[in-house]
C-alpha cells in the first residue's frame, strides 16, 4: 500500500485527492490523528488507520503492508518535530516500506535562521541513515504563508513588516501533485530533490505591487524596524513567541535562504505551476 501520513491536513489530504487519480482507492492507505476528519477518504475506499508521530506504537498499525510511506512532517515546533518526524521514519522502516518519501523544505540546512530548515536538514540525515531507498521533497515556501499578511494589508492599504527578501513562493496543489508523482512512478525525485519551486521570487514590495495591480487599490510596503514589528503583533494579538517566531522568516527570507528558483516542480507535474500572482488572486477572492 501507499501510506500517506498528514491526510487531515491541507497538503497531506491534497496529495490523496492527486493519487486517487493515479490507482485504485485500495492500494492507498492514510495515517491520521482523527479518523473521524478522514471519513470522506474511508467512504471513497481509502483504508484510514490511527497515527500519532508522538505515539509510535500507532505507527505499526497505520503503515501495516506500507510499500511505500509518504511522511508528512509534522506541524510541529522545535525540537519534539525532529523526535516526532524521526520516529514516522523509523516505523516506516520497521514496517517494510520500500521507499521512505519526507516533505522537507527548499532551504533545509542546519545553519538557517528559520529553526524549521533545521529541523528538515535534520530529518533528512536522519532519512538518509535508514538504509531504504528514499525521497526528500524540498517543497518551496508555500505561497499561502502570504495569506495573513495580504489580508491585512487589504485591509489598511499598507503591507508593513520588517525588512525581507526574495522567496519562491509556492502552491500547495502543485506541491501535491508531485508527491503524488513520486509516490507513484518510479525514477522520479529520488534522494534530496532540488527546490522545488514556483518559477519566479517576489519579495514584499513584489507583493504589494502585485497586490495594487489586482485590486486598482495602491498597496503600500512599509519596513518595519523588528522590534517595532513584535511590539504591534503582540498589541495585536499575536503570541509573543508567535511573533518571534514569525521574525525567522523575514531574517532568514533577508538572508537569501530562499531566493531560488528551479524547473523541477513544473517538470515533474508536466504544466506550469501555479504564480504568486494566482495566489494573491485566491487570497482577494476568499475575503
Ligand atoms: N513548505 C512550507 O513552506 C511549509 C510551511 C509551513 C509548514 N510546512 C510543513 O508542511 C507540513 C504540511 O503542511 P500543511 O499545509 O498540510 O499543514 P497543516 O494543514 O497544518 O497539516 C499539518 C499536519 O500535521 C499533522 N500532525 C500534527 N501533529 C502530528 C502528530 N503528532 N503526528 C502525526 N501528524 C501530526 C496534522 O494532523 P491533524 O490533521 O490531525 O491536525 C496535519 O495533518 C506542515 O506540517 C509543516 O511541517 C511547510
Amino acid at each position: 500500500m501507499l501510506i500517506v501520513t498528514g491526510a487531515t491536513g491541507r497538503l497531506g489530504a491534497l496529495i490523496v485527492e492527486r493519487l486517487l487519480e493515479r490507482v485504485p482507492a485500495g492500494r492507498i492507505g492514510v495515517s491520521v490523528r482523527d479518523v473521524r476528519k478522514a471519513a470522506e477518504f474511508a467512504e471513497r475506499g481509502v483504508r484510514v488507520r490511527v497515527g500519532d508521530f508522538t505515539e509510535p506504537d500507532s505507527l505499526k498499525h497505520a503503515f501495516e503492508d506500507a510499500e511505500r510511506v509518504l511522511v508528512v512532517s509534522a506541524a510541529i515546533r522545535g525540537g519534539a518535530a525532529l523526535a516526532a518526524n524521526s520516529a514516522a521514519i523509523d516505523s516506516a522502516r520497521e514496517a517494510g516500506a520500500q521507499r521512505i518519501l519526507y516533505t522537507s523544505h527548499q532551504a533545509a540546512s542546519p545553519t538557517s535562521l528559520f529553526p524549521p530548515q533545521q529541523v528538515h536538514a535534520a530529518t533528512e540525515e536522519h532519512l538518509k541513515r535508514q538504509g531504504v531507498p528514499y525521497t526528500a521533497l524540498r517543497n518551496g515556501f508555500y505561497a499561502s504563508t502570504l495569506s495573513p499578511y495580504v489580508s491585512a494589508a487589504l485591509e489598511t492599504g499598507t503591507l508593513a513588516v520588517p525588512q525581507d527578501g526574495p522567496v519562491s513562493w509556492t502552491a500547495h496543489e502543485d506541491l501535491a501533485e508531485a508527491a503524488a508523482v513520486a509516490l507513484t512512478e518510479d525514477g522520479t525525485l529520488e534522494g534530496i530533490t532540488p527546490p522545488l519551486t514556483a518559477p519566479h521570487t517576489l519579495n514584499f514590495a513584489d507583493v504589494a505591487d502585485e497586490l495594487s495591480r489586482i485590486t486598482g487599490r495602491t498597496i503600500t510596503r512599509v519596513v518595519m524596524d523588528d522590534e517595532e514589528w513584535i511590539s504591534a503583533a503582540v498589541a495585536g494579538g499575536m503570541p509573543r513567541p508567535a511573533a518571534e517566531f514569525s521574525l525567522t522568516m523575514f531574517a532568514a527570507s533577508r538572508n537569501g535562504e530562499f531566493n531560488t528558483i528551479d524547473p523541477t516542480l513544473g517538470a515533474t507535474i508536466g504544466h506550469p505551476t501555479q504564480t504568486v500572482h494566482q495566489a494573491l488572486e485566491a487570497v482577494e477572492r476568499s475575503r
